[in-house]
């Protein structure tokens, strides 16, 4: 059974709709990520998932029970026992980290001996059993990061919701987040939709993908097709001798096909050194080549 489901779900702000004719489905265990360019309506998909706004039409399931429909929210937000992890973290300062991770699992009635268990596992998970009476103050932005990621996990919640959870983050930092989630889902088994605008992270971490724009589904693919998609077209050219490896792909031996292909930037010629070049940062050329 699909464990969410929107049904052709649209939203309007002040008369201006920003989803039209939403239609997704999660199944339990996927890792979704929904990517697209800023305004295009993936934080107003999350929103509308976690309960805060209703749709205007259409409808939303979790677990096959209809939690909103039609400009109603049926199911408020803390009856869906979703997880939540969003770009403000959201970490609570005057609390310390056991503090922060406990708040949940003492309103969902959890008995003190269940909670510490819990708490001590999940902390050790990420390596951070050391920090339980730290308070966020006192962390570093990746051990915020993952307080954040374990304070949503401890409740064991249907589904995890990330909104550009590491936008914030350098790139080595962001990275060695990923692996650390992977690590999470591998240990604990979660649904996951994450959004975000960056295409490596959405490969690195995706088992499924979401291309949204405008409001609109453009493309639902499961990781392989996406990356496929990433690569320039070599394989079909038979008058190219370069190739693609890795991800995001790197191109061997560009200077083989430069008449064939050039930088995005409009450079044509390529220095012979240059033997990897990032493939996303190349194009076709247009018109009769050399
Ligand atoms: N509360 C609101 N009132 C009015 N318009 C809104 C509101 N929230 C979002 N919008 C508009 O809805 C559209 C989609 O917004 P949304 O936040 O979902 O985009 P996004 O894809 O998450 O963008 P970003 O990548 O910048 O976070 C935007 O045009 C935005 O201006
Ligand atoms: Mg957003």
């Amino acid at each position: 059974m699909a464990i969410i489901a929107f049904d052709s779900v649209s939203k309007a702000y002040q008369n201006k709709t920003v989803l039209h004719d939403f239609s997704l489905v999660v199944e339990s265990g996927q890792r979704v990520v929904i990517l697209g360019p800023s305004g295009c309506g993936k934080t107003t998909v999350l929103r509308l998932l976690a309960g805060f706004i209703a749709p205007d039409t259409g409808s939303i399931s979790i677990d096959g029970h209809v939690v909103a429909a039609a400009g109603k929210i049926l199911q408020a937000p803390e009856g869906r026992h979703l997880g939540m992890v969003f770009q403000d973290l959201a970490l609570w300062p005057h609390l310390t980290v056991e503090g922060n991770l406990e708040f949940g699992l003492k309103a969902q009635g959890i008995p003190r001996p269940q909670r510490v268990q819990r708490i001590t596992e999940i902390l050790r998970m990420v390596e951070m059993d050391a920090y339980l009476r730290a308070r966020p103050a006192e962390l570093s932005g990746g051990q915020q990061q993952r307080i954040a990621l374990v304070r949503a996990l401890v409740l064991r919640p249907k589904a995890l919701l990330m909104d550009e959870p590491l936008s914030n983050l350098d790139e080595e930092l962001s990275q060695h987040l990923r692996v650390e989630l992977l690590r999470l889902y591998e240990r604990l088994g979660f649904t996951l939709i994450y959004v975000t605008h960056d295409r490596a992270e959405a490969g690195d971490i995706a088992t499924n993908i979401v291309c949204m724009r405008h409001g609109r589904i453009e493309r639902s693919i499961p990781i392989e097709e996406f990356k496929i998609g990433q690569r320039p077209d070599f394989a079909s050219d038979p008058r190219c001798g370069a190739r693609c490896i890795g991800y995001p792909p790197f191109v061997i031996g560009a200077c083989r096909c430069r008449n064939r292909w050039r930088r995005r930037s409009g450079s044509r010629i390529w220095q012979k050194g240059e033997a990897m070049i990032r493939a996303r940062d190349l194009e076709k050329v247009r018109g009769p080549t050399q």
